[in-house]
């Protein structure tokens, strides 16, 4: 799977962990955001290069992070197509893809561990979504974006 994967600054650290097991795994990574961890990289700026990879067809999932997941996934939902989750353990992650198809994944590196947040992104990408009535509620959720985007 191609995966884009950016962070600021906060999300740095734990950006490189992921991005080194999410290459023991076989994926593609497309990787933006900060160049390290203490300088100064608007989460902005990293949320809007995966919302954008995504649409732009150079990625079918994303992950963002920063020091919370808050700001970076308020970005990212803000992209019309973009169904980013907040999530802070496995369940939620597993949800995330069973109820609401999310192709973006946002983490707290000041929130979860290193071994947790590893957890959340197995429970993510392997997850597939249900379908049946959460189809609906999606397709809903486009709708939606269409009237308030027209
Ligand atoms: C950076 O200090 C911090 O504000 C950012 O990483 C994030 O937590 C914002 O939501």
């Amino acid at each position: 799977m191609v995966i884009s994967i950016a962070s600021d600054h906060a999300g740095f650290a734990l950006r490189k962990i992921v991005v080194e097991h999410l290459g023991k795994l076989g994926h593609t990574v497309v990787e933006g955001g900060a160049t390290a961890g203490d300088v100064p990289y608007s989460y902005v700026l990293a949320g809007q290069k995966v919302a954008k990879d995504i649409l732009e067809g150079k990625a079918e999932r994303g992950i963002v992070i920063c020091g919370t997941g808050i700001g970076i996934s308020m970005v990212a939902n803000k992209f019309p197509g973009i169904r980013c989750a907040l999530c802070t353990n496995e369940y939620m992650a597993r949800m995330s893809r069973q109820h609401n198809d999310a192709n973006v994944l946002s983490m707290g590196a000041r929130v979860v561990g290193s071994s947790l947040a590893l957890g959340i992104v197995d429970a993510y990408l392997n997850e597939p979504f249900d379908g049946g009535r959460h189809q609906t509620r999606v397709n809903d959720m486009k709708e939606q974006e269409k009237e308030l985007f027209k």
